[in-house]
């Protein structure tokens, strides 16, 4: 059976209705994204966030991402940003049937996607956050690899979600800042175990969709409601684009195919 789910990222919530990024207001913003996947002439299977679910991590900011993505028909998982904070996001967030993969870790969010919908695929949901004073790049840590590699079976689809990419974009700035700076490991464990079963790996953080393959494996991101930024190949820097339209991803896992289909809905405003 295939398995459809929606990818969406970067909503980054304030603590109340008001919070903006250069005029444009995340609650509303977040409504849309929203209402946009709910008025899909289709039922999906699950939704998965790929982390910034919050601004600044509080608990007031937390429970509006709460209120407003409850308003989703269908299960929502989770995936810890660099906004993020693992202990506010189990205490204001509740993920749909999950198993931890290093359950002891009181700072690290990963686990395996085990809702009935997924049954005959392999999703894990890594925790790439480091400590804010290292930096915007993600770092996958030990446990985590080995709990995956372990995980892998090599006879289901593996499709991975965390929130920093596993590949250079060619954008001077976001290649030397924001991606996993662990990725070849990762990839060379995942490419051992899953082989090619290998479907895909899903990431938020850029602001900004993706596609990119690289070494036999597709790199799938999904742009932020809340805003683009630019990915400019030889900048120092890395700018907003506000005012955009509300993206998402509708991502099909088949076990021979991985098909991406990038929706961009037109923000009328609140
Ligand atoms: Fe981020």
């Amino acid at each position: 059976m295939p398995l459809e789910l929606i990818h969406i990222s970067d909503t980054h919530f304030g603590p109340d209705h008001s919070l903006e990024i250069r005029g444009a207001n995340l609650w509303e913003r977040a409504c849309a994204l929203v209402e946009a996947i709910n008025d899909l002439p289709f039922q999906p299977d699950i939704i998965v966030h790929t982390g910034d679910v919050v601004n600044d991590p509080d608990l007031p900011a937390y429970a509006q991402a709460r209120e407003v993505l409850s308003g989703l028909k269908v299960p929502v998982y989770y995936s810890t940003g660099n906004h993020d904070d693992v202990a506010m996001m189990r205490e204001a967030l509740t993920l749909p049937q999950h198993e931890l993969l290093v359950p002891d870790s009181t700072d690290k969010l990963c686990y395996q996607i085990t809702h009935p919908a997924a049954d005959g695929y392999e999703l894990f949901v890594l925790d790439g956050k480091v400590p804010p004073e290292d930096g915007f790049h993600g770092f996958i840590s030990r446990e985590q690899i080995e709990a995956l590699a372990n995980r892998i079976s090599g006879d289901k689809p593996v499709a991975v979600f965390c929130h920093y990419p596993f590949s250079e974009i060619g954008s001077k700035w976001i290649d030397e800042h924001l991606l996993t700076t662990n990725r070849d490991e990762v990839l060379a464990m995942l490419k051992e175990k899953a082989g090619e079963q290998l479907k895909g790996i899903f990431s938020g953080h850029l602001h900004r969709g993706l596609t990119l393959f690289k070494n036999g494996v597709l790199n799938s991101g999904v742009s932020s409601p809340a805003c683009e930024f630019t990915a400019v190949p030889a900048g120092d820097f890395c700018d907003f684009i506000p005012g955009g339209p509300i993206p998402f991803n509708h991502v099909t896992l088949t076990p021979e195919a991985t098909w991406v289909k990038a929706y961009s809905i037109p923000f009328k405003g609140a």
